[in-house]
């Protein structure tokens, strides 16, 4: 409970218009891009918008002090949930930390404070010829301290990897409100435990992410958009396979199946060939027109080898642009198929990729519930996404029984729960059978240890 005095306080440190509590802010705040229903419930208390690492550290001395739960947030555009106040008390919201404090090119790394956006960093750096790779789907308003927050992942990870592998140094505020600086601009640096990578991924559990400092690297000189599409999703998968074994990688390949095609089509009203059951969207990228081509003409090969019915390559940068706005758009797209889409997120080792596909179409088969498939082919991250309808209780367990075996479908291969969209509240009945007994209990004793009164994000993860 929040008392007026302590509001009072909030307010004094971040002003009157940063800290609010109508009803309908409360309400604005309660929800995120994820599938969690609203519930009156998780409203916060009061919405906090500091704008200085300083103010969020007084934030969270006074939480600490009167026990408040604050649940962080940044763009809301988290799949799990992460930024749902479970527990009321405070939803603070780093949205005015807009900052990009410094691009250095020498050492080519930028500091950005977490609410910048992800576009907005990448193009604040393409502008000096200055790549940050990382691009969640949503990365046109989702933020640099949710990306590091929940480890984001991203179309161009199959070459480039996720967040984490740019994180060099963080600005954490402990729950405390001690201000944490950890790593630098040293690119080997084994001085005590690897705290940045603790606190990547960490959902809002163990601090607040005030500040990233980020590695860049050189912008590729040309890009390119090539599309494929299949009479089957299994040739698409097979030549992504065949691909990649024969070490062409190209810096994005996504796959769609017939279900997220037509809902495409609709989103966009498009048409779609009625023979094509799949779609493979793909960039390339290299230092000159010709070494394109080339991957081009190799990937074409490929392709026609898995049985292709069409190969294109996009011809401007407008075609390239709506290729990956259709792409981008595209859980909006299956979303509207149906009363609920449940999105999930398995990532699975690269060669199971196949074989899990193979396994989701049993199981929708199994249950009777239309599973759309895309994800991200090239790097084993696939998003599931079940029509149906969560609020028809005869479809209730069918769901359940689907969702339960898509995960041990996951796991069975070895593979995990969330490859980009961590836990949050959504998949936690499921952590333990990923991770273990002995794996949950070293998580919390870290959490302990950073979080003793279990203010950060409470009810998260586990
Ligand atoms: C995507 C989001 C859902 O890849 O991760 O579209
Ligand atoms: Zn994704």
């Amino acid at each position: 409970m929040i008392t007026d005095k302590i509001k009072h306080q909030i307010r004094s440190i971040v002003g009157p218009e940063n800290a609010l509590d109508s009803d309908l802010d409360r309400f604005g705040y309660s929800y995120d891009s994820s599938y969690v229903p609203l519930r009156p419930e998780n409203r916060p208390d009061l919405v906090v918008r500091p704008l200085t690492a300083r103010e969020v550290s007084s934030v969270m001395a006074l939480a600490s002090e009167h026990e408040i739960p604050v649940t962080p947030r940044g763009a809301a555009s988290g799949r799990t949930g992460g930024s749902i106040p479970l527990r009321g008390g405070i939803s603070l919201c780093l949205d005015r930390m807009t900052r990009i404090v410094e691009l250095d090119e020498g050492n080519m790394m930028v500091t950005a404070e977490a609410g910048v956006r992800t576009i907005d960093l990448y193009n604040h750096c393409a502008a000096k010829g200055l790549f940050f790779p990382p691009d969640p789907a949503s990365w046109k308003f989702s933020t640099i301290g949710g990306n590091v927050a929940e480890n984001a992942g991203g179309m161009r990870a199959v070459k480039y990897g996720v967040t984490s592998n740019y994180v060099m140094g963080l600005e954490v505020v402990l729950a405390d409100g001690t201000i944490l600086k950890t790593g630098g601009k040293a690119l080997k640096n084994v001085t005590g435990y690897d705290l940045k990578s603790l606190f990547t991924g960490s959902e809002g559990t163990l601090g607040i992410i005030t500040q990233a400092l980020l590695r860049l690297i050189p912008m590729p000189k040309k890009r390119g958009t090539l599309q494929v599409m299949f009479g089957s999703l299994e040739e698409g998968c097979a030549t992504v396979h065949r691909m990649l074994q024969a070490a062409i990688v190209p810096a994005a390949a996504e796959i769609m199946d017939r279900f997220s095609l037509e809902a495409v089509a609709k989103y966009r009203g498009t048409s779609l060939d009625p023979t094509a059951q799949a779609c493979l969207i793909m960039e390339i990228d290299g230092e000159s027109d010709e070494a394109l081509a080339s991957q081009a003409r190799q990937i074409q090969a490929v392709a026609e080898g898995c049985g292709a019915l069409a190969f294109r390559v996009a011809q401007s940068q407008q075609e390239s642009d709506e290729l990956w706005a259709a792409r981008r758009g595209l859980s909006s797209a299956v979303a509207s198929l149906a009363p609920t889409r449940l999105g999930e997120d398995i990532s699975v080792p690269r060669d199971a990729f196949p074989e899990v596909v193979r396994r989701i179409r049993v199981i929708s088969e199994k249950y009777g519930l239309p599973i759309a498939v895309y994800g991200h082919a090239g790097d084993g991250n696939i998003h599931p996404s079940i029509l149906c309808d969560l609020g028809n209780p005869e479809q209730e367990k069918r769901i359940h029984g689907a969702v339960d075996e898509i995960f041990a479908a996951a796991l069975a291969v070895g593979g995990t729960l969330s490859g980009e969209h961590g836990i949050g509240i959504t998949k936690q009945p499921y952590i333990t059978q990923a991770l273990g007994d002995a794996g949950i209990k070293t998580l919390i004793a870290v959490k302990k240890a950073l979080d003793p009164k279990g203010i950060l994000n409470p009810g998260k993860i586990w």
